[in-house]
């Protein structure tokens, strides 16, 4: 069943936004999200496209958050792709702050406190906590899904969950090119 006979808001070509709500008490529905981000992805595949209105979708819909956005690999190094937020750092190496860290290890990320990781890259200085999830293209990294929050302890297991899922979704959906 579509995310739209599933009767969730985004219908592709009528998408309005409308309906979309931030979660409270730092709580997301990211079943709800995932649907929407579904739709999208499958009313255009194109990363630049869907990540493009994914990161809008996660800043619309998860509370406290500075940055959320992607970076992909492109020449052996993690470019900023699509995000909602400040401007942020281009190239990230691998291995290197919290991102290039999730690439080499392969593995999310959660960061209560950016302050207490070493080499951690201050791309907003108002970052205080942080999640990075690797995404995959054939059994490599190919992009990370990178959200920061101004807020020591934001990220709780339970969103740790409902973003890799949204990560395994968007890696089946997407088109690279
Ligand atoms: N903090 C990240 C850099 C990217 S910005 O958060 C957008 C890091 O340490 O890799």
């Amino acid at each position: 069943m579509s995310p739209a006979q599933a009767g969730l808001f985004f219908v592709p070509g009528e998408y309005t936004g409308r309906g979309l709500e931030k979660g409270v008490n730092g709580m997301t529905d990211y079943k709800t999200l995932a649907g929407q981000a579904e739709g999208m992805l499958e009313a255009e595949p194109w990363y630049a496209a869907a990540f493009s209105n994914i990161s809008a979708l996660v800043m619309t819909m998860v509370p406290d958050l500075n940055w959320a956005g992607f970076y992909l690999m492109r020449n052996g190094k993690l470019t900023v792709g699509p995000f909602q937020g400040k401007p942020a750092c281009i190239h990230i190496a691998p291995g290197k702050g919290v991102c290039g860290t999730a690439v080499v290890r392969d593995e999310t990320l959660l960061v209560p406190d950016v302050h207490e990781f070493p080499g951690h890259i201050a791309c907003d200085g108002a970052s205080e906590s942080e999640i990075v999830i690797p995404i995959h293209e054939g059994g490599q990294v190919r992009a990370v899904l990178d959200i920061d929050s101004p807020v020591k302890n934001r990220f709780t297991p339970e969103d740790r969950d409902g973003l890799e899922r949204l990560v395994r979704m968007i890696e089946e959906k997407v088109s690279w090119i």
